[in-house]
């Protein structure tokens, strides 16, 4: 695996290998790698001559200035699962790589900035309104402003997201057609531990105890699945309420049951072709956000 810092060295290097015709996948991350992103990385490797994967902690993206200081940085291992993964390029650029001073220091009014567009007009609608966006203002601005720019000094054929982020997926998406970028989103399935729970990076901050309790997150959503063909909306609604008491750790933050496509709450299954039930959870300080696809 070759690994480069800079922007202008990849840029070159991935230059040469698109001039020999090589198609390029990719995979943008923040590191603290999973079995979740090795499977991105895997399924990009069926579908690409090469693979690139980035580690970017991306500061714009964080509304809360001490998630960011604690989303966990372990590059040691994570080169580790990129090598056993057969990872082709891992892009690991320091801050100011990707940002300007200018871009950092605007970064309190990014949610009204959109340099990051290169002056194409950009609007998400309600996509960055609902669920992850009413909870944390100005996240998927800088999501979008980190993909676009990682987009356009990778440059590749495909990009693979988890399903886990399914509103980052339906943002990324909306992002590549307004921005006219020839790059085909890939959704990859979410990735689970044994007993359910949705990998992520923010499982390691779980005491032992949360974690303990964390699988009931996925139990809810899959029964949930099993029942809402003979069950109303709000009778789903009812039932999650109902099962975290008030004394469990685990705090509901929203239960969503969405239409895939705008991520507009739906209150009738017989308007959306398809729907998603979508849940984020806060334990403590820990933030958990899981789904599941309901047709
Ligand atoms: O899903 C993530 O890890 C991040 O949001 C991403 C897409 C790498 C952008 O920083």
């Amino acid at each position: 695996m070759i690994i480069f810092n800079s922007v202008e060295k990849l840029k070159n290097h991935l230059d040469n290998l698109r001039n020999n015709h090589k198609t390029i996948g990719f995979a943008p991350t923040m590191g603290a790698l999973h079995q979740g992103h090795i499977s991105l990385i895997s399924i990009a490797k069926e579908q690409c001559d090469l693979v690139v994967c980035s580690i970017f902690v991306n500061p714009t993206q964080f509304d809360d200035s001490v998630d960011l200081k604690k989303y966990p940085r372990t590059l040691e291992a994570d080169l580790e699962l990129l090598k056993v993964a057969n990872c082709d390029i891992l892009f690991a650029p320091e801050i100011p790589e990707i940002y300007s001073e200018k871009e950092l220091n605007d970064k309190k009014n990014h949610i009204e900035d959109k340099t990051w567009t290169c002056g194409k007009t950009i609007d998400f609608g309600l996509l960055d309104k609902v669920m992850e966006g009413a909870h944390r203002p100005g996240h998927f601005n800088g999501v979008a402003q980190v993909v676009s720019k990682l987009f356009r000094i990778v440059n590749p054929n495909k990009a693979f997201f988890g399903q886990k982020d399914y509103q980052q997926l339906s943002i990324i998406k909306s992002m590549v057609k307004q921005l006219e970028m020839p790059i085909e989103i890939i959704t990859c399935p979410i990735i689970r531990e044994a007993d359910g729970l949705a990998m992520s990076s923010r499982n390691r901050r779980l005491t032992e105890e949360e974690r303990k309790e964390v699988p009931s997150i996925s139990k809810l959503l899959f029964f949930i699945k099993e029942i809402y063909q003979t069950h109303p909306i709000n009778q789903l609604k009812e039932v999650v309420a109902n099962y975290y008491a008030k004394e469990s750790m685990i705090h509901v933050e929203y239960f969503e049951i969405v239409d895939s496509e705008t991520l507009l709450s739906i209150t009738d299954f017989k308007n959306s072709k398809s729907a998603v039930a979508c849940i984020a959870v806060k334990l403590n300080s820990v933030r958990l956000i899981d789904n599941v696809i309901l047709y």
